[in-house]
């Protein structure tokens, strides 16, 4: 079976309660590899660069406001179905929704701070792999 990348982001709830290293084993256990990785605070800007197809939303500035709150760790994942199997393990995107054992019903808090991202697909997470990660760094 081919592998397959995605990108996924330790969100600022998640790394400032100190749950990015479970978050990272948490994925490891469910068959990811970590191909890249970085620890970084995003400006306004790339923040609402990186969720600019929810612009028109009403919850798009609180969106951004939590986004550059803190450092966030970006990663992209490698292993088979990784798309949709990281959507998985995952869970909802409200945390009191998501299903019991997913990472944001065991690191998030609600509809917003739900501890991580993770591209829906293949376009989307092709384009947001090179938002945060150059060529040399992903084959590094
Ligand atoms: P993500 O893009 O971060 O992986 O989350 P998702 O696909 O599960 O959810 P999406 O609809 O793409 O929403 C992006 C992020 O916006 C925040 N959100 N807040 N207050 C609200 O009603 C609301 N709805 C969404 C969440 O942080 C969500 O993950
Ligand atoms: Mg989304």
């Amino acid at each position: 079976m081919p592998t397959e990348k995605t990108l996924t982001i330790v969100k600022p709830d998640a790394v400032s309660a100190g749950n990015m290293g479970k978050i990272i084993a948490h994925l490891e256990r469910a068959g990811f590899s970590v191909a890249a990785m970085k620890k970084i605070t995003l400006s306004e800007a790339q923040a609402k660069a990186f969720y600019a197809v929810h612009s028109e939303r009403p919850f798009y500035n609180d969106l951004v406001a939590f986004m550059t709150s803190g450092p966030v760790a970006p990663m992209v994942l490698e292993r088979e179905n990784a798309i949709a199997k990281l959507r998985e393990v995952m869970g909802a995107t409200d945390s009191r929704q998501a299903a019991e054992g997913t990472i944001r019903n065991l690191y998030g808090t609600d509809i917003e701070r739900n501890a991580i991202h993770g591209s829906d697909a293949p376009e989307t997470a092709a384009v947001e792999r090179a938002f945060f990660f150059s060529r040399l760094e992903e084959n590094g």
